[in-house]
């Protein structure tokens, strides 16, 4: 290897990499090599470690100051700490490191072409999602079928290009036949990126319908666990849905569950509650007595009338097209595409009251999993579901009211969804707020600058152990610009995102821009009849 490449040698080495001593002549941290300045010790850069006929390639994950003593002096010098990333062997790069090297092996600075063969092991499967930050001209390659296959953790801080990243990597396989995406998005923001060329679902106009619901989401929706009458009410509530899922469906009552989804009516339900909740026993007696539920679903009643009778969840509580469970088709065909068409479906959420938004996620991804779960061409039929603002819904302790649903659902679909063909995309700005269990099931970490400390030391604890160092770079990139840890790439690899085209409807709003121009048009009459008509824009 060429002298001018050299720049120190190993002083030690531990599991998660090496320390290297930068050569006492190195001054200035840069060095020109064939008409390229590279920068020594700089964050995520290579360097390279020949060992006979390996190469191992490091990546650099600190860069100190330290007192040395070299020949009896004390001195001050530059020590790097290494990443171990991969090996080239044969002209053939593979991730990870079976031979380390030893104290005192001469470390080098890694040229772009040196990397060429790193870069490239993954060129054949021609997905990519951007530039090399650090080699413009070089693009950063992944094994789309590990990508998309395992589970994907999109985390940034708010503004750092999440949507857009998330909007940019879907564009590159939304064109593909057979191509199946579903995005629960918060803030309606996607439809703008796939404009025309997605199946786009209101939520809030559509129906999802509450006979759907299986009895945990019902329970979740409808009793308060606080209540002292709470056991009852859960009893006699399933065996009345059963009865009435029987009595609607005689043809099945003999497979018949409290969780098999098929038509019930909840006004039956609520009347023999209500019927219970006042029921006094006459018969031989000379003074009526109190029936056994008499006043115990009383506020049970409250809570469901209260939902009932609001016009916001009418979507979910009184459909008027899905009211048998035949209907059941017709729903997923419009969520999937006739017989699994639709290549993007963005099923908006962004109408839908925020208190029901955990339940409806709830069940759409159950919906969507238990889908490919009885579906025998699973295998043919791999379907990605993309979590937008998944701190909201997918909580780490969801031990509050109303926000365990989801989280469960999602926690299953994250641990048993591979085998079913089921993958997820979780995207957040507070990953120390989403549901550990679901982001450690990552596989693949596409990281955007993450300013905050308490996300940065979490995210430390999810990647991977030898690349923990490399978090440090996080709060320095820049919009648009991802770390990219996992195993559908080469070695982590820092990316400037491609831009989407279209861009989905995130961009930041230019308060200077529009604070000097006279143009405002709010008219504050309108926003306040679209508040009161609960009309989103
Ligand atoms: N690849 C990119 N290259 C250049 N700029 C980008 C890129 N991606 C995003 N940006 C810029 O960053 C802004 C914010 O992006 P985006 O809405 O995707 O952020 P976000 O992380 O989703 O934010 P939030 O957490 O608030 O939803 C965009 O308006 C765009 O100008
Ligand atoms: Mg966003």
């Amino acid at each position: 290897m060429l002298e001018q490449k050299l720049i120190g040698v190993v002083t030690s080495i531990n599991s998660a990499g090496l320390s290297v001593l930068l050569d006492g002549n190195i001054t200035s941290l840069n060095r020109d090599l064939n008409g390229k300045t590279y920068f020594i010790g700089q964050l995520s850069t290579y360097v390279l470690i020949p060992m006979g006929n390996l190469v191992i390639v490091g990546m650099c994950s600190e860069l100190k100051k330290e007192d040395v003593t070299i020949n009896g002096s004390p001195t001050q010098r530059y020590l790097m700490l290494v990443t171990l990333v991969g090996t080239v062997k044969g002209g053939k790069y593979e991730r990870g490191v079976s031979n380390y090297p030893t104290v005192d092996t001469p470390v080098y600075i890694a040229e772009d072409a040196d990397l060429a063969v790193a870069f490239s092991v993954y060129q054949r499967y021609g997905f990519s999602v951007g530039n090399l930050s650090l080699f413009e001209t070089q693009r950063a390659y992944l094994d789309a079928n590990k990508f998309f296959g395992k589970h994907i953790a999109v985390l940034g801080s708010s503004g750092s290009g999440k949507s857009c990243t998330v909007a940019s990597i879907l564009q590159k396989v939304a064109p593909y036949p057979d191509t199946n995406i579903i995005i629960l998005d918060i803030h309606n923001e996607y439809a703008k990126a796939f404009e025309g060329k997605c199946n786009h679902i209101a939520i809030a106009d559509f129906e999802l319908p509450y006979w759907l619901m299986n009895f945990e989401e019902l329970r979740e929706t409808f009793i308060d666990e606080n209540d002292e009458n709470a056991a009852s009410q859960i009893t006699v509530f399933k065996d009345l849905i059963v009865g009435s899922k029987k009595g609607k469906n005689p043809e099945m009552s003999s497979i018949i569950t409290v969780d098999t989804p098929v038509y019930f009516d909840l006004a039956e339900v609520r009347a023999r509650m209500q019927y219970l909740d006042t029921e006094k026993i006459t018969a031989g007696l000379s003074i009526p007595k109190e029936g056994p539920f008499y006043g115990k679903f009383t506020r049970f009643l409250v809570r469901l009338d209260g939902k009932l009778n609001d016009p916001r969840y009418g979507f979910v509580f009184r459909p008027k097209t899905y009211i048998k469970s035949s209907t059941m088709i017709e729903f997923l065909s419009k969520i999937l595409g006739a017989d699994g068409s639709a290549q993007v479906t963005i099923l908006d959420l962004s109408g839908v009251p925020f208190d029901v938004v955990n339940t409806i996620v709830s069940l759409l991804a159950r919906m969507i999993f238990d889908f490919n779960f009885w579906n025998s061409n699973r295998r043919d039929f791999p379907i990605l579901l993309v979590f937008e603002e998944a701190h909201n819904y997918l909580p780490s302790t969801g031990v509050g009211a109303g926000s365990g649903a989801a989280r469960r659902t999602v926690e299953r679909i994250a641990k048993e969804g591979r085998k079913y063909g089921v993958s997820c995309m979780v995207v957040s700005q507070r990953p120390v707020e989403v549901s550990e269990t679901i982001l450690s099931q990552c596989n693949n970490f596409v990281i955007l600058r993450l300013t905050n400390p308490l996300d940065q030391n979490y995210v430390r604890k999810l990647v991977p152990d030898s690349f923990v160092g490399l978090v440090d770079v996080l709060p320095a990139l820049r919009q648009g610009e991802a770390l990219i840890v996992g195993d559908a790439i080469s070695m982590p690899l820092r990316v400037q995102i491609d831009y989407p085209n279209p861009e989905p409807d995130s961009a930041d709003i230019k308060f200077y821009e529009k604070w000097k121009k006279s143009e405002a048009r709010t008219k504050i009459n309108e926003v306040v009849d679209r508040w009161w008509k609960q009309e989103k824009v």
